[in-house]
């Protein structure tokens, strides 16, 4: 191994979701899922079609295996596989899954698989409200279970859950029509301890069905920075990350809430409601590694004046506002700032915190990508913002935090999850517009090559550094 090289084994790979990329929203017996539904605005394109890779899928596997990917992290949509409430499984949902992740393997190219990627079956939440309920719970092991027994030896690696943070947040997801915003905010809560009982309960199953296959929850790492080193303002950043993002990872590794945030939740009347064997549950199974979401880092301040509600759900507190980073570089899509050294952050402080191994399952550049006259596309940009992340992953492996593999977001362009085709993060891009799908062409944008490079050479090379190679 040079100085630059990853260790022999490194998973490099991309992401995507199924919701994000697959379309085919009615066809092969699939149920609609809270997501078929979009924002709404008709100006923006919605997952109907998506970058249609249920009719593209073929290719879109041709051009992982060009581009050498070890590993692709894909999901399946619950309500393509289970498209009711009677929990009976679609043949024609398992078969589509059968053939991507069957010619995946034959071009080897290992599927690791998240169960849940915000996409939330319609049909339970007709049933019963969806994630609010406990009958939720055993409705996702079953899928799980179902996914298990049939995918055993095929997949080798799931996802329990993709950003639980944000999966139980956005009422466009779970179907929460709730409008009072602080009974959304109880909702949420409730919500997810349901999420972190369904997770343990299917990793147990995932022991039992499939001893040899690993299994771990995506969070949505939330690197938070105090304004100032103002104590109150560090105090502020502490709470604010137990809030944001260990309260949810201590739950699924450790199966308890962190004392903060017990007591936060307990003194503004949200904590859930909870069974008495619940405990025993959540602490009987833990996971065998962390997904980690990365985009960018937050900032916040010291708690001044009257709490705003008008805000995303999880930045909403009586204990730190949010602020602006001025020392980061912020773009038109990337408005907290760009900062890879907050991903070297935020990694080291979850190994720190529960000594698991870990894969970046997401890390990308959102861009409004323009095709040049010649049909090339010269995302630089994006070259620059994997090539830094990249970077700071190898200084963190290079000081012993175990970092299994690396899959920016996303491999292909995919309908963002509320504002469309309007910012891309695709190494692929998908030619289509927010109203005209058109044949949803893939072109190979300039970091394609330079990330084959990356993957060829099982790092940056100085060509690499320097973002020179493309076709
Ligand atoms: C992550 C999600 O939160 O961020 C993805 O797991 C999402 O599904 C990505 O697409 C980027 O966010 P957005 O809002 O730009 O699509």
């Amino acid at each position: 191994m040079t100085k630059t090289q990853f260790p022999k084994g490194f998973l490099w790979g991309a992401s995507t979701s199924a919701f994000q990329i697959e379309g085919g929203f009615d066809e092969g017996g699939k149920g609609p899922a809270t997501t078929d539904i979009g924002t709404g605005n008709p100006d923006i394109a919605d997952n109907k079609i998506a970058s249609d890779h249920y009719h593209h899928w073929k290719e879109d596997v041709d051009l992982m295996a060009e581009m050498g990917m070890k590993i692709y992290r894909m999901g399946f949509s619950w309500s393509r596989i289970m498209p009711d409430a009677t929990g009976r499984p679609n043949k024609e949902g398992l078969k589509f899954y059968d053939q991507l992740i069957d010619y995946l393997l034959e071009k080897g190219i290992e599927p690791f698989v998240t169960l849940y990627h915000f996409e939330c079956p319609q049909a339970l939440v007709d049933a019963y409200g969806g994630w609010l309920d406990r009958r939720m719970i055993e409705d996702y092991v079953h899928y799980a279970e179902i996914c298990f027994e049939h995918f055993k030896g095929r997949v080798k690696r799931w996802v329990t859950v993709n950003e639980q943070l944000i999966a139980t947040a956005a009422g466009m997801l779970t179907g929460d029509k709730e409008l009072d915003p602080r009974k959304r905010l109880k909702n949420m809560y409730q919500m997810s301890y349901h999420v972190s009982l369904a997770e343990h309960k299917a990793i147990s199953r995932l022991r039992e069905i499939d001893p040899e296959a690993k299994i771990g929850p995506v969070c949505a790492i939330q690197v938070v920075y105090p304004k100032t080193c103002k104590p109150e303002h560090v105090l502020a950043a502490e709470k604010a990350q137990e809030l944001m993002e260990f309260y949810l990872l201590d739950l699924s590794v450790r199966g308890e809430y962190p004392p903060y945030v017990k007591s936060y939740l307990k003194k503004n009347k949200m904590f859930p409601k909870t069974k008495p064997d619940d405990e025993v549950e959540l602490k009987k199974s833990k996971p065998d590694f962390i997904g980690v979401n990365y985009y960018f880092s937050i900032c916040v301040e010291e708690k001044k004046g009257a709490v705003n509600y008008q805000q995303p759900p999880f930045w909403i507190s009586d204990d730190f506002d949010i602020c602006e980073n001025d020392y980061l570089k912020k773009t038109e899509w990337m408005d907290k700032g760009i900062d890879p050294v907050g991903l070297h952050i935020g990694m080291q402080k979850i190994y720190h915190r529960y000594r698991l191994p870990m894969i970046v399952t997401e890390n990308g550049m959102a861009y409004s990508d323009k095709v040049e006259k010649d049909g090339t596309i010269h995302d630089e940009y994006r070259i620059d913002y994997l090539k830094k992340h990249i970077e700071q992953l190898k200084i963190m492996i290079d000081e012993g935090i175990p970092v299994l593999g690396y899959c920016p977001w996303s491999f292909i362009d995919v309908v963002s999850s509320h504002q469309g085709f309007q910012k891309r993060y695709g190494l692929v891009y998908v030619d289509r517009t927010e109203t005209d799908p058109k044949q949803c062409a893939r072109i190979k944008k300039d970091s394609f090559y330079w990330y084959k490079e990356v993957i060829r050479n099982n790092g940056l090379t100085k060509e690499s550094i320097r973002g020179k190679q493309n076709g």
